[in-house]
């Protein structure tokens, strides 16, 4: 199904003097997604995030949202996006309730309910005693999440949300984005470090690399490409191989280890050429699926560079 582009950057790009900290970006942000912005520290995710929502001013390039360009329109627009740029600052001897109904009236939110509903959607008590200073900091990321969708925007941008959780506290965030997107058509932009959280939650993914996008995709499309193959693991290789060109008709094999064949013969099942290879004597350790990971695509992409 094809997806209504609902932001977009032409040749963005930002300079702090000499340094070039984005260049030439072009996002494709598609509608009622989960986009995660990955990459390294310092890669440029969060001056991009800052560009777009008008925080700091852009060097040179476009941005357009919701079908229009930025500049004219910023009033309209803005109104529209919720935000967790760095981390929230709220009052610590107040509640949640009583940060974000300050938080409602500095901004002019007039919907009755408004803040009764944010907390409940992020899962937080209404009207309750504990201040801010006792929250976890799940909940306090929570409350940024609340206090983001507090005008219930239709874009939602959030700078590494889940930075400093526990594993829980990263589940729960996790969980919370995916409703809001696919349960309340809300389109989340998500920028992380970590590549495990954004291949768990999002659905297209740009890796960004010392300012420039190397490449934007979904999930899907990811998962398609990095082909799978069958990994072996036998006691002789030489065996093993004739085995396989001359019982199986397998010739779309290579030996990568002494030990270690990879089989891209989609066609064979991995029961059948365990059980030919073992009825012919050949000693099996170890038979799997292998594809290639979000990291290894990283690398590939970086011409080398690994991740972490
Ligand atoms: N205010 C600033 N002045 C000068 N350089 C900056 C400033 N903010 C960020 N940078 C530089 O821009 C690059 C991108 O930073 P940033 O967008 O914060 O990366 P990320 O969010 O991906 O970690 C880095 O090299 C960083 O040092
Ligand atoms: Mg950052």
């Amino acid at each position: 199904m094809k997806k209504e582009i609902i932001l977009s950057t032409k040749q963005l790009t930002k300079k702090y003097g000499d340094v070039m900290a984005v260049e030439q970006i072009n996002l494709k942000v598609k509608k009622e997604r989960i986009y995660g912005l990955l990459g390294r520290n310092g890669a440029g995710k969060t001056t991009t995030m800052k560009m777009i929502l008008g925080l700091i001013s852009i060097s040179s390039g476009e941005i357009e949202i919701f079908g229009k360009p930025i500049k004219g329109n910023e009033k309209n627009i803005y109104t529209r996006i919720g935000s967790i740029i760095e981390t929230p600052s709220f009052y610590s001897y107040l509640t949640g309730t009583e940060n974000l109904e300050i938080s409602s009236r500095l901004r002019g939110t007039i919907q009755k309910d408004s803040v009764k509903s944010a907390l409940k959607k992020v899962g937080l008590p209404y009207k309750d005693k504990k201040p801010f200073a006792s929250y976890s900091l799940g909940m306090k990321q929570r409350l940024g999440i609340a206090n983001a969708i507090l005008n219930d925007p239709e874009i939602l941008i959030l700078d590494e949300p889940t930075n400093g959780l526990d594993p829980v506290g990263i589940v729960e965030i996790r969980n919370l984005l995916h409703k809001l997107c696919h349960e309340q058509g809300k389109t989340i932009i998500i920028s992380s470090h970590i590549l495990s959280e954004i291949s768990l939650l999002a659905d297209d993914i740009g890796i960004i690399h010392h300012g420039h996008l190397l490449k934007e995709i979904s999930m899907n499309e990811l998962e398609e490409k990095n082909k799978k193959f069958i990994e072996i693991k036998v006691n002789s290789v030489s065996k093993a191989t004739q085995l396989l060109e001359n019982v199986m008709k397998c010739k779309n094999y290579s030996v990568t280890d002494k030990n270690c064949i990879e089989i891209y013969d989609e066609t064979l099942d991995t029961k059948d050429i365990a059980n030919c290879l073992v009825t012919h004597g050949v000693g099996l350790s170890s038979l799997y699926f292998k594809h290639e990971t979000l990291e290894d695509y990283f690398t590939s992409l970086t011409g080398g560079e690994k991740f972490e």
